[in-house]
């Protein structure tokens, strides 16, 4: 059922595919925007760079795709112990990419 859905969404959205990456079609920006401040990445990004913090994300770095976007998400959550679900690594990433990396 669920496939199903995504596929309904998948070809009936293309309007809706421009604002975001397709990997983060089903992401819950407002779960994301709540993990981001209830583990503080922001307050440790900060330590490193000042400022509000986001100078971290750097779209013309390292970090060069939506997937590479995710995995880093990942790699904190592991190294973090934030004990983040698949869908909530998934949220985190969305609202950076929409915030800050705008991979399409
Ligand atoms: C304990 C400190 C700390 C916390 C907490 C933290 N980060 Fe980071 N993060 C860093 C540091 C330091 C870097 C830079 C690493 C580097 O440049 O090698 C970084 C880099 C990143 C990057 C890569 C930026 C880029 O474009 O290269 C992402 C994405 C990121 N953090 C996401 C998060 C998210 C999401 C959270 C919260 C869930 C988080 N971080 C929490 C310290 C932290």
């Amino acid at each position: 059922m669920r496939k199903f859905l995504f596929l309904i969404f998948l070809t009936g959205a293309g309007m809706a595919s421009a604002q975001q990456h397709p990997l983060f079609k089903d992401a819950d920006l407002n779960v994301g925007e709540k993990l981001i401040a209830e583990n503080q990445c922001n307050e440790c990004h900060i330590r490193r760079v000042g400022g509000n913090g986001s100078a971290i994300y750097n779209p013309k770095g390292r970090i060069n795709t939506a997937g590479a976007l995710r995995g880093m998400v990942e790699y904190c959550n592991t190294e973090l112990n934030l004990g983040f679900f698949p869908e909530d690594t998934n949220a985190v990433a969305a609202v950076l990419n929409k915030q800050h990396y705008k991979f399409r």
